[in-house]
């Protein structure tokens, strides 16, 4: 795989295998550890979080060293065939601590155990439990299984589930940007995705728990939320009659919805993702709102009227392209062609001024020619985006282009294409970058940079990172203005300046 220039979170490959840590509630404390780590998306971490949640409501104290744990779970992706060898690799290296614990329980969390079910079992000696996106809640109850010495699998996928009343723990957070989930599953049936499969049908969570959620991180000092579902432009939310989970959480927060004139947005007919953004930038001003991902069929104008309304908003779209080519795009069943997916972009450019565009591209999808790769190149050209995660075609099993397609571009095609449009990529990058020389960014201080206690980092409103130096007026969580010296394809590097009234 090769991701280039992790813009955002989403997808970050510096995360990948990341432990979470958390104390249990003294009164709960069964005297058991937890050790989860997590790959894949986003969206995987964030469940992790939920996870951590479920646990620690059942006593379990979470530790960053798997060999001191009673529970391993490994929150897993399926999403290409390099992802599961990762974690089918990590599995390994944990038969020495089961070799020195037996009572030690092993157990493979996510897309990989929907995937597989019980198969995992049988491939997989040292797993114990097997648990699909939708039976976190059953965890508990499975571990207690497999101490009862049987093997544990709830791979249910659901309609409803949500854990919208579960509130994340929040770990190894900075306690400044969180994700907050606002839908599960996919309906789209990409033809190379194995998401509908593992992750079940598109259900939205109730904007209620959402805003309530935002509130919350918002009062305790978070400033950026990233709402986070497949497709969140297919967000709907048809009633606003709280359950009565819904209801207890309201109460938590009872004065702030009262008040809550955000709320009364979506109170007729329902709520789309461009009501939803509204609702959570009424929240606070300096509450910045981003998410992820788009889809090109389903982005309305409204939602970029929206983001264009809402300085809190941020000017940064992550529209997945996958082809530039509307024959491939019709094999991948991405239901929009290339003068669809221009027409996207311009339109982003028309309404939202300075709005950054990344993407995602497959290369060597089946039967992709090498002119139909032209196309996608020519694409790059036309929206010179400013990121781009790029991946050559993995056939996932059962999915529909497995079926009905064969993979029959050669790996080194496939390889040569992807080092083409990294190529490019990079060249877009740096000019994207480079434009930005000169100007004033607004910057939410995020911590010190990766190489110096000398600088501070955070990102611009359209998702770059910016570097400049440490100063005695301003810290983490705050805002500054960042005058732009320089830059590399992948960060600005400037100075604060006065903030101007
Ligand atoms: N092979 C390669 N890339 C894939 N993606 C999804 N499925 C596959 C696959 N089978 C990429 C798409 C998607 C991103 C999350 O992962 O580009 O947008
Ligand atoms: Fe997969 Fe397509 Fe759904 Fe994205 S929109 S998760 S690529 S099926």
């Amino acid at each position: 795989m090769m991701d280039l220039l992790i813009p955002d979170k989403t997808h970050d490959e510096s995360r990948q295998g990341e432990a979470l840590m958390l104390k249990a509630e003294t009164a709960k404390n069964n005297g058991r550890k937890l050790y989860i780590e997590s790959y894949g998306c986003a969206m995987n971490f964030s469940d992790s979080e939920i996870v951590a949640s479920i646990l620690a409501e059942s006593g379990f104290e979470t530790t960053a060293d798997y060999s001191v744990a009673d529970v391993i779970f490994i929150n897993t992706c399926s999403i290409r065939e390099n992802a599961e060898q990762r974690v089918r690799n990590r599995l390994k290296e944990f038969t020495v601590a089961k070799v020195k614990n037996p009572g030690l329980v092993v157990g493979v969390l996510g897309c990989m155990a929907e995937r597989l079910k019980s198969k995992f079992l049988e491939e997989e000696k040292l797993v114990d439990v097997v648990v699909g996106p939708d039976a976190y809640r059953d965890l508990p109850n499975l571990i207690n299984q497999v101490d009862d010495g049987q093997k544990a699998v709830n791979v249910l996928l659901s309609r409803e589930e949500t854990y919208a009343d579960i509130s994340p723990v929040r770990l190894n957070s900075n306690g400044i940007n969180a994700f907050v989930s606002i839908m599960r599953g996919c309906d789209n049936m990409c033809s190379f995705c194995v998401v509908p499969f593992t992750r079940g049908r598109e259900r939205s969570r109730d904007p209620l728990s959402i805003v309530a959620e935002c509130r919350d991180l918002f009062d305790r000092g978070y400033r950026e939320v990233t709402l986070l579902g497949q497709n969140v432009d297919s967000y709907k939310w048809t009633s606003l009659q709280p359950s009565p989970k819904e209801r207890a959480l309201e109460g938590q927060i009872e004065a702030g919805v009262e008040n809550d004139k955000s709320l009364r947005l979506g109170e007729v007919g329902g709520v789309n993702f461009a009501n939803l953004l509204e609702m959570v930038a009424l929240i606070d001003p300096d509450l910045r709102v981003r998410f992820s991902t788009s889809h090109p069929k389903d982005i309305t104008d409204e939602v970029l009227y929206a983001i264009n309304k809402y300085d809190n908003i941020c000017n940064y779209i992550h529209l997945p392209v996958q082809s530039g080519n509307s024959r491939i795009l019709d094999l991948m069943n991405r239901t929009y062609d290339r003068e669809w997916y221009i027409n996207r972009i311009d339109a982003i450019r028309r309404i939202i001024p300075d709005c950054a565009i990344s993407t995602d591209v497959i290369t060597g999808f089946c039967s992709e020619t090498d002119e139909e790769h032209k196309d996608t190149v020519s694409m790059m050209d036309y929206v010179k985006y400013d990121f781009a995660y790029m991946f050559k075609y993995s056939e996932r099993p059962g999915t529909l282009a497995a079926k009905r397609y064969a993979d029959d571009i050669p790996e080194e095609v496939k390889q040569k294409r992807l080092t083409e449009i990294v190529a490019k990529q990079q060249e877009y990058s740096f000019y994207r970058m480079q434009a930005r020389i000169g100007r004033v960014e607004r910057v939410l201080i995020e911590g010190f940079s990766k190489k110096s206690d000398k600088d501070y980092c955070g990102r611009s409103d359209q998702n770059a990172m910016v570097i400049f130096p440490v100063g005695e007026n301003y810290k983490p969580g705050q805002y500054v203005n960042v005058l732009i010296e320089r830059s590399t394809t992948a960060t600005l590097i400037g100075k604060v300046i006065p903030q101007t009234p």
